[in-house]
C-alpha cells in the first residue's frame, strides 16, 4: 500500500516540502507519496482526525502550536518550544515533535561548522520562530542564549518560560561575545530591509537567517561583506525535513543533492 506523507498549513500553496519530499522518495524508489493540504483555518484538530490514515503530516503556518495540542504524546523538545512541525500517526496515537529545531542546528553545523556549546548564541526576535530556536539552543547545550526582540516585554515573557540560560537582554550588551546571531524576525521576507540592529560582532561569529526568501537577505548580505560565516534558512528547511522524512519513511532521506531541487522549486 502506497506510504503517504504530506504537510499541513494555510497558506500552503508555495511550500517547498512536497518537491523536497518527493524527490527523495523517487531517488529511494518507495511506494510513497507526499502531498500539500490546505488545512482549514478554524478547524486543525478536525483535520487531523480526518487525516489519521497518512503516515503523518509536517505542520506550518499558523498550526504549530495546535499540532503540539493535539497530540497524545510530545518530544522534550517540541514541549519546550510549545509548537510541533511534526505529527506522526502510529499504533493509534499522534505523536508531535519539533524538528525545526535539529533543522537548525544541523544547518549551522553544516554551512559553517557551528557548536553551539561553543559560545552565546543571540536570537532575534520573540515569536514562535525565536521560540523554537532558544529550545533548541538550549537543549543542545549553548552556555547562554539571549532574545532581543523590538517589543523587550516578549523577549522577558520568552526568556521566562524557557528558563535557566535563556536571557533577554538589550540590544548593546547581547552582541558582545557572541558566538551565533540568529534572525527568527519576519524582518526580510520576501525581500524586504532585514534587521538592521547596528552591531558590533567578534571576528568569526556565525550569522544565521531563518527567512529562505530570498536565499540571500540583506542580514546575510551585510553579514558575509563583513566577513562572517552564514548559514541560510533553506538549509534549515531541508534540515528538518530529513527526520521528518525518516520518521514518515522508516529509513534516512537517500543521499541526493536535494538543495539543487529546493532550488528549482523555488524558481
Ligand atoms: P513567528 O511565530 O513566525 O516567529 P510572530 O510571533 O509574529 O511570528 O513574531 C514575529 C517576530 O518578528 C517578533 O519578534 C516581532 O517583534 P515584536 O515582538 O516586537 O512584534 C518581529 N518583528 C516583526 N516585524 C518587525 C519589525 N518591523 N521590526 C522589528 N521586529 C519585527
Amino acid at each position: 500500500m502506497t506510504m503517504i506523507a504530506g504537510v499541513a498549513g494555510n497558506p500552503i500553496a508555495h511550500s517547498l516540502s512536497p518537491a523536497i519530499h518527493k524527490a527523495w522518495i523517487k531517488a529511494a524508489g518507495l511506494d510513497a507519496d507526499y502531498r500539500a493540504f490546505l488545512a482549514p483555518l478554524d478547524g486543525f484538530a478536525a483535520f487531523v482526525g480526518q487525516n489519521r490514515a497518512l503516515r503523518g503530516l509536517n505542520v506550518t503556518i499558523p498550526f504549530k502550536e495546535e499540532a503540539l495540542a493535539v497530540a497524545d504524546r510530545a518530544s522534550d523538545l517540541a514541549q519546550l518550544a510549545g509548537a510541533a512541525n511534526l505529527l506522526v500517526f502510529k499504533d493509534g496515537e499522534v505523536f508531535a515533535d519539533n524538528t525545526d529545531g535539529p533543522g537548525l542546528l544541523a544547518a549551522l553545523k553544516t554551512q559553517a561548522g557551528f557548536d553551539p556549546k561553543s559560545g552565546p548564541a543571540v536570537i532575534l526576535g520573540a515569536g514562535g520562530a525565536a521560540r523554537g530556536a532558544a529550545a533548541a539552543l538550549k537543549l543542545a547545550g549553548s552556555p547562554q542564549v539571549r532574545i532581543v526582540n523590538r517589543t523587550p516585554g516578549r523577549a522577558r515573557a520568552l526568556a521566562a518560560s524557557l528558563g535557566d540560560g535563556v536571557t533577554a537582554l538589550d540590544t548593546e550588551a547581547a552582541f558582545e561575545g557572541a558566538a551565533v546571531i540568529i534572525n527568527a524576525t519576519s524582518l526580510g521576507l520576501g525581500g524586504g530591509e532585514g534587521p538592521r540592529t547596528a552591531f558590533q560582532l567578534a571576528p568569526g561569529a556565525v550569522v544565521m537567517d531563518m527567512v529562505y526568501k530570498p536565499l540571500l537577505t540583506s542580514f546575510l548580505d551585510r553579514a558575509a561583506q563583513a566577513g562572517h560565516p552564514t548559514v541560510d534558512g533553506l538549509e534549515m528547511l531541508i534540515g528538518q525535513a530529513r527526520p521528518s522524512f525518516e520518521a514518515f519513511f522508516g529509513r534516512p532521506p537517500p543521499d541526493i543533492d536535494v538543495r539543487a531541487v529546493a532550488l528549482e522549486a523555488m524558481g
